[in-house]
């Protein structure tokens, strides 16, 4: 069920970095990794983050989560700004917004056991004054992510594990401290096929479980639908939101044409949607460049309906086209 209560929210959030390859005087650029993104996100809400690699979902969820400082722009829990919270406020914002990362096998502290892995978070925050309690809940998260018998994963080390039995670890140490915000960011990119949609459907019954905000990061538009069913899509292109909306009208009406162009490489089972659904051809097919956008809309040198004196003067603010759908693009 989804509150009223807005969670987190970011306001004009921006996030530069140092190129890590030198320009052309042997200088390091400094670039928008994530630009002006305003987010909201209420109680038990699911928003998907998609977008190509490199176009700045991590970090954007790292983020809103705390674990990178906005060079400008604010985030704000429950309408507190985080970087200027007091300590306990602090360790309280902490411990209900967690991540689970893309790949778990670097995400488990390689020589501690699935045991302490998990009860980590319990232990520093203190929410149980006893080994036993600990052990229960230990015992109990790790049956809710189905690694059964429990007494047997727990005294595994990650490398003993496949790669979707780690993610359920990381899920479960997610989950342990009762979160109310999750940042899943691509974690099922480096699983198995087969295994995928396991983990997807084990993260959507702990959602209406903990009644938890998600922001589900993937580069898979296909995934995103599958997860934010109910929720809502945000499109993400070089650090900037150029969509967002109820997943239905994302899927059946895509707007901003690299939306379209994202949704028509997925491949669709129903053949209504198939011949509504255009091939949408890029003017380019460069991967596009963070350090160095193009001016104006930073998708104009790909857009196949660039408008000439336009978009490549100022870049398009996302504007409301009806219901709680927004785009960035001109055409609108
Ligand atoms: N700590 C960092 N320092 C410098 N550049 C970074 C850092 N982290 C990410 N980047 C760069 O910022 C851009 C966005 O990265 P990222 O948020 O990881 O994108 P995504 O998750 O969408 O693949 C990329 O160009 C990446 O190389
Ligand atoms: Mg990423």
């Amino acid at each position: 069920m989804i509150s009223s209560d807005v969670v987190l929210e970011a306001k004009d959030l921006t996030v530069m970095f140092k190129s890590s390859s030198a320009g052309l005087l042997g200088k390091s650029t400094l670039f928008n990794a994530v630009e002006n993104c305003d987010l909201s996100l209420k109680t038990g809400e699911v928003v998907s983050l998609v977008g190509e690699s490199g176009c700045g979902k991590t970090t954007l969820g790292k983020t809103l989560i705390g674990l990178i400082k906005p060079t400008s722009g604010e985030v704000l829990y429950y309408g507190k700004d985080i970087w200027k919270l007091n300590g306990k406020d602090y360790a309280e914002f902490r411990r209900n917004a967690q991540i689970i990362h893309q790949d778990p096998y670097a995400s488990l502290h390689p020589v501690k056991k699935v045991y302490d892995i998990i009860s980590a978070g319990m232990r520093y925050h203190k929410l149980y004054s006893s080994e036993t309690e600990i052990r229960k809940k230990v015992i109990e998260l790790l049956t809710i992510v189905g690694l059964n018998p429990p007494e047997y994963f727990m005294n595994k080390y990650p490398h003993q594990l496949s790669g979707g039995q780690r993610q359920r670890v990381a899920i479960a140490r997610a989950i342990s401290l009762n979160p109310k915000f999750i940042v899943a960011d691509e974690i099922v990119t480096m699983i198995d096929v087969s295994l995928r949609i396991g983990i997807l459907n084990l993260l959507l019954e702990l959602k209406k479980k903990l009644n938890s905000s998600f922001l589900f990061i993937t580069h898979d538009f296909g995934v995103a639908r599958y997860f934010a069913a109910e929720g809502r899509v945000a499109i993400m292109y070089l650090g900037n939101i150029v969509e967002i909306g109820p997943t239905d009208s994302i899927v059946n009406e895509p707007l901003h044409p690299y939306t379209k162009s994202l949704l028509s490489a997925v491949p669709v089972p129903d053949p209504f949607l198939a011949k509504t659904r255009k091939m949408i051809a890029l003017r380019s097919i460069d991967p596009p460049n963070p350090v160095n956008p193009p001016p104006g809309c930073k998708f104009s040198d790909r857009c196949p309906y660039f408008i000439e004196g336009k978009c490549d003067k100022k870049s398009p603010e996302l504007v409301k086209v009806g219901g709680n759908h927004y785009v960035a693009c001109y055409l609108y």
